[in-house]
């Protein structure tokens, strides 16, 4: 399909000939000619809706204005005392800048919600279409992976189909794992908040990770800090982002790698948790993509890790950013805030 495209220079340009071009047309008739004038004002309208189309509101009234502006002197030069055809022009002055006020404003209007419709409907559509489909598929995974464990349980060690059979429960498990995370990252949170400590929630998230460190030989160091205060948080919610982040550090680790959970900074309502790691960084043009769902540098990866992390820290009212670790691997910084932090200051 052909589609013309116009440089906005063209457009001003096109508008400005039209304007200018009409106008001549107007000074340059007969007095007595009027259904040519007629016709000629008719023609004004043609402007102001393309300017409309393409500006919306503002365009179409600087093009109703000015036309106005153009055609007044126009109207008094052959003004004749308030006959039919004065009467005309000056209707004419109103019904152009009505006509501009009009489908400018219809423009913008149109502007903004397909704007808003494409930012809210379409991830709403894609969010609930993601849960449905995430939501079906899990239970022929689960009956997949229940068979094909059932088979191997039964079938001799030296049988080669066992390789096979343990290639599928490998897969039907990742598949498993990935609706789990299309579940999460599509359906609200509902934060169950409690008081919790953060020694507690850190070192039940290491244990989460232990078995991957181990298998790709990256070591988890963890700084503790005695003076960490106890935060209101969502128990399961905040261990899924702290697993997420380490997982992620641990997967950018050379083998023999450092990951470290640090706690930087702490006051009574308010700490900073680090989790960084010496892998090879996420360039400044990728930091905000990897929070986009689906974003992923991993053979084995769903890219839906940070998105869930990030909705679960914006549920808290917490935030996140990625930073450099000072030799060019990544650190992921949460900044955790006790909700009612104002509350105190104005008790
Ligand atoms: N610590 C990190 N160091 C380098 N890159 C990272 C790190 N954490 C995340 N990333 C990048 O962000 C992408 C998205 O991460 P995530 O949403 O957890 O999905 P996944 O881990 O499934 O790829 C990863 O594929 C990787 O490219
Ligand atoms: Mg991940």
């Amino acid at each position: 399909m052909h589609t013309i495209h116009i440089t906005l220079k063209q457009k001003w340009a096109l508008l400005a000939f039209l304007v200018v071009g009409i106008t001549m047309l107007h000074y340059s008739t007969e007095q007595s000619s009027y259904y040519f004038r007629v016709f000629y004002s008719e023609l004004y309208f043609l402007p102001i809706v393309l300017a409309a189309f393409w500006f919306g509101l503002r365009g179409a009234l600087s093009a109703s204005i000015t036309i106005s502006a153009f055609y007044l002197p126009f109207i008094f030069w052959h003004w004749q005392g308030f006959s039919a055809a004065d009467l005309d022009s000056i209707l004419s002055l109103f019904l152009y800048n009505g006509l501009a006020l009009l489908t400018g404003a219809l423009k913008d209007r149109e502007t903004a919600s397909r704007k808003t419709m494409i930012e809210a409907g379409s991830l709403a559509v894609m969010g609930r279409s993601l849960a449905a489909a995430a939501h079906d598929m899990r239970s022929p995974l689960i009956l997949i992976g229940g068979f094909a464990r059932r088979i191997l349980k039964k079938m001799d060690e030296s049988d080669p189909a066992c390789q096979k059979l343990n290639c599928i429960i490998q897969e039907t498990e990742k598949m498993e794992r990935m609706t789990a995370d299309m579940l999460d990252f599509s359906k609200p949170l509902n934060l169950k908040l409690t008081k919790g400590n953060m020694d507690t929630i850190i070192r039940s998230s290491l244990a989460k990770v232990r078995e991957l460190s181990k298998r790709k030989n990256v070591s988890v160091t963890y700084h503790p800090s005695p003076e960490a205060p106890d935060i209101k948080f969502d128990t399961m919610r905040f261990e899924q982002v702290l697993v997420n982040l380490i997982q992620n550090a641990i997967e950018a680790s050379p083998e023999g790698g450092s990951v470290t959970v640090t706690i930087p900074f702490s006051s009574p309502t308010n700490l900073i948790l680090d989790v960084a790691d010496n892998g090879s960084g996420i360039p400044l043009a990728k930091r905000q993509q990897v929070f986009d769902p689906f974003f992923t540098t991993k053979k084995e990866g769903t890219g839906l890790g940070l998105p869930i992390v990030k909705k679960i820290v914006d549920a808290h009212g917490w935030s996140l950013e990625i930073l450099d670790n000072g030799s060019g691997g990544t650190l992921f910084r949460m900044n955790l805030t006790e909700d009612n932090t104002s509350d105190h200051l104005h008790n």
